[in-house]
């Protein structure tokens, strides 16, 4: 139900994650628990490219589903047009650390973060690095437009899907980290996002991960049984 709140509000702003893609229905199951609760969204890329008047269509539908919620987004270009109230936009690269930093340094944290900007590879990747510890425990970090995963043109690779200099490529190197607890290396200590990464929700070109508490260890190694040693 929710879902289709999201997707008709996504239609009325224009957005294409409704109609075009199929991304609300994942949105909608995913975020509809943070409906009625205060938060820090950020979402990269604002739509329009060059255009300074086009954009912020996504922008305003996150604002009209999250009523209490803080919206802020970051486009390569010029976009202080789509301002308004509870939405803030910042100018620049998502792949420039300065730009980053700026942000962070007026907002502590995000319970939701997406990354719908460049589509590059390098650039999803580097900015999945940079922001992964700015997301809150129990908060989503999404990538859309994975298609481009496998574009040489977007940076991509279809003939090495598991490059983990795709984007793909890059997150199905963290699935095993799920499992961190199980690899009975003495040498081997968790990444970070081994220890907090609690979820992964792939769906057509889209990307849910979840952050969470990932310390506790799988029941057999709580209980010093390793059955498959
Ligand atoms: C697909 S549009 C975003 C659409 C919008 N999120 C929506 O759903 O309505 C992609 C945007 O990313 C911006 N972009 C491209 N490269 C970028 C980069 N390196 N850093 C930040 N934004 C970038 C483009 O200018 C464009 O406006």
């Amino acid at each position: 139900m929710t879902a289709e709140i999201l997707g008709a509000m996504a239609a009325a702003h224009g957005t294409d994650k409704n109609g075009r893609h199929a991304y609300t229905q994942h949105y909608g199951r995913h975020l509809d628990q943070l409906r009625e609760t205060a938060f820090n969204l950020l979402e990269i890329g604002v739509g329009g490219y060059e255009d300074p008047l086009e954009g912020g269509r996504s922008l305003r539908t996150w604002k009209d589903y999250f009523p209490l919620a803080n919206i802020v987004g970051l486009d390569f270009y010029d976009k202080s047009a789509m301002s308004e109230d509870r939405i803030k936009i910042y100018q620049g690269s998502q792949a420039d650390p300065k730009v980053i930093s700026k942000i962070l340094s007026d907002y502590d944290s995000f319970r939701v973060i997406i990354d719908d900007g460049s589509h590059r590879s390098e650039h999803v990747i580097s900015t999945l690095l940079m922001l992964w510890q700015y997301v809150e425990p129990g908060g989503w970090y999404i990538i859309e437009d994975l298609q481009t995963s496998y574009w040489p043109m977007f940076g991509g690779a279809f003939y090495e899907k598991n490059s983990p200099l795709t984007s793909m490529g890059y997150l199905k190197s963290l699935v095993d980290g799920l499992n961190w607890s199980e690899i009975h290396q003495p040498t081997y200590s968790p990444t970070e996002f081994d220890k907090t990464l609690v979820g992964m929700h792939f769906y057509q070109n889209l990307a849910f991960l979840q952050k969470g508490d990932n310390t506790r260890g799988s029941a057999f190694v709580r209980e010093n049984r390793f059955p498959g040693l």
